[in-house]
């Protein structure tokens, strides 16, 4: 198929009743998530774009609004939203739309920085020929105070560079010194996946400044949506490499996401570590492709897509797909980097109540919980999260005492996902004394953090009455916790 094939590039001139179809049937999913970003039709993968710019933070995400409509529709781009607290959304609707020829296969995804009068943006175009063959653009856009997206074309850089292959995207914004700095995902014209560093002066015209040497020359086929930024004088990358077998309980979803530390590079020098250690950033089920902001307070956030590609999800019998985590604070503390949710989400504590071991409770269908267990290594203990009053049907957290692990187990879920990778995951090992679980429960979403972030881990569930009970099973440990009840915060269109 070529571009002539295909029928819109603006969002406007997809027929009216064609969306309000799709809405219509995504709105009457028994899964709709009351407070994490979710699109109103269509796929949603990939965060983009955040930032803060004219004293509101800015989110976009990859968006495909027609998606599951019938016939030869098509439209891949970025959708917009702003905020003033990181938790309230508003939907600008497109905020990027595939309508030049350097992205008639998609306008993928990308980054902002903040230029004070304007937000400069920085993506990747995506093309492919009758032959299918595809051809990457790395383009600059500008959005002024009003929202208005300026691109700049032709495109900056165009094709990929010698040696690698036409897998070149996502190109991650920073600026140092006085210059600009991108970040890039590549393959290797060898089948394994690197990052490329690109540079300009002005923000306009970008160099290829060559590949970022990490010591990683043989670690997946693909590396996708590259972020770089410094934290307490050491340098982190957090990306997403895909072909990674499985190791132990290690990378056991379709594809990774993780980040290696090293030291601060500069477009002199790009050595960033000779022989980086890559740690997982979410030890969930549906985790993928984050990507992250240093805010004005000076906190770095992150969202992630909870989802991956190539998993079917259930919601898509209602014509729409994936959601973006909680906004996660990114900390760097004993030599790892910690995630939790950003304090703002705590405005959506409603009434809440307190609970203690080997006792049912009726829990929140959106719950906003903190537990703390001590004498946690003692022996094993279970974390049943019930969707029936018998938890016939629930979700697992456990403690293991011979492997020392916690783990998070879908296997009692009636709706099976992605069985074919497992059903349980290690969310923590080495598991001390004592153990903090803040654990943020969506409609259809758990996110769990350990230990104050240590590790966070990620899962959707589908479940559709609205029942949701907890009970903590173990003879030797003290539990206690707090459970809130989180009121909705839905985007406003
Ligand atoms: C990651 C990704 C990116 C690409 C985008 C397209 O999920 O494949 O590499 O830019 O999605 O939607």
């Amino acid at each position: 198929m070529d571009k002539d094939t295909y029928q819109y590039f603006h969002y406007n001139d997809v027929p009216k009743d064609l969306i309000n179809q799709l809405v219509k049937r995504a709105s009457q999913s028994p899964y709709r998530q009351a407070f994490h970003i979710e699109a109103d039709s269509g796929y949603l993968n990939d965060p983009n774009g955040f930032s803060y710019f004219n004293g509101r933070y800015h989110l976009f995400y990859q968006w495909s609004p027609i998606n599951y409509a019938e016939g030869n529709v098509w439209y891949q781009g970025w959708h917009h939203l702003v905020s003033e607290d990181l938790v309230h959304w508003q939907s600008l609707g497109p905020g990027i739309e595939p309508t030049s020829d350097y992205e008639t296969h998609g306008a993928y995804s990308g980054s902002a920085l903040d230029l004070g009068e304007e937000l400069l943006i920085f993506y990747t175009g995506n093309t492919r020929n009758k032959h299918w063959q595809r051809k990457p653009y790395q383009i600059i856009a500008r959005m002024d105070k009003n929202n208005r997206m300026t691109k700049e074309l032709p495109p900056t850089i165009q094709g990929q560079p010698s040696g690698y292959t036409d897998h070149f995207r996502d190109p991650k914004l920073w600026r140092k010194n006085g210059k600009f700095y991108a970040v890039v995902g590549i393959q290797r014209e060898d089948l394994t996946g690197a990052a490329l560093v690109l540079t300009s002066e002005d923000s306009s015209h970008w160099q290829i400044a060559g590949e970022l040497s990490t010591g990683l020359t043989n670690f997946g086929y693909m590396w996708e949506c590259p972020d770089y930024f410094e934290i307490e004088d050491t340098a982190v990358l957090i990306f997403s490499p895909q072909g990674l077998a499985p190791q132990g309980d290690k990378y056991q979803n379709i594809y990774q996401t993780g980040y290696i530390i090293g030291q601060a590079i500069s477009s002199e020098n790009l050595t960033f570590s000779q022989s980086a250690q890559f740690v997982e950033l979410d030890r969930g089920f549906d985790f993928y492709a984050p990507q992250s902001s240093h805010l004005p307070d000076g906190r770095r956030v992150l969202f992630g897509w909870m989802g991956l590609p190539e998993i079917q999800y259930p919601t898509e019998e209602y014509d729409y797909c994936g959601c973006l985590t909680c906004p996660r604070a990114i900390t760097y503390r004993n030599g790892q980097l910690y995630q939790y949710p950003v304090s703002e989400l705590n405005t959506l504590r409603a009434e809440s109540i307190t609970i203690h071991q080997n006792e049912s409770y009726e829990i929140f269908k959106q719950s906003d919980m903190e537990v703390w267990i001590k004498q946690a290594n003692h022996a094993d203990w279970q974390l049943n999260l019930g969707f029936d009053e018998q938890f016939t049907e629930r979700l697992i957290i456990s403690f293991n005492h011979q492997t020392n692990c916690l783990y998070l187990d879908r296997s009692h879920l009636n709706r099976k996902l992605a069985t074919e990778y497992g059903s349980q995951r290690c969310i923590f090992d080495n598991v001390g004394a004592s153990v903090t679980l803040r654990i943020l429960m969506d409609t259809s979403s758990i996110e769990i953090f350990v230990n104050q972030g240590a590790t966070a881990a990620s899962a959707r569930f589908f479940v559709e009455g609205a029942q949701r009970c907890l009970r903590f099973d173990g003879q030797d440990q003290e539990m206690s916790g707090k459970i809130w009840r989180i009121k909705g915060a839905k985007i406003d269109e």
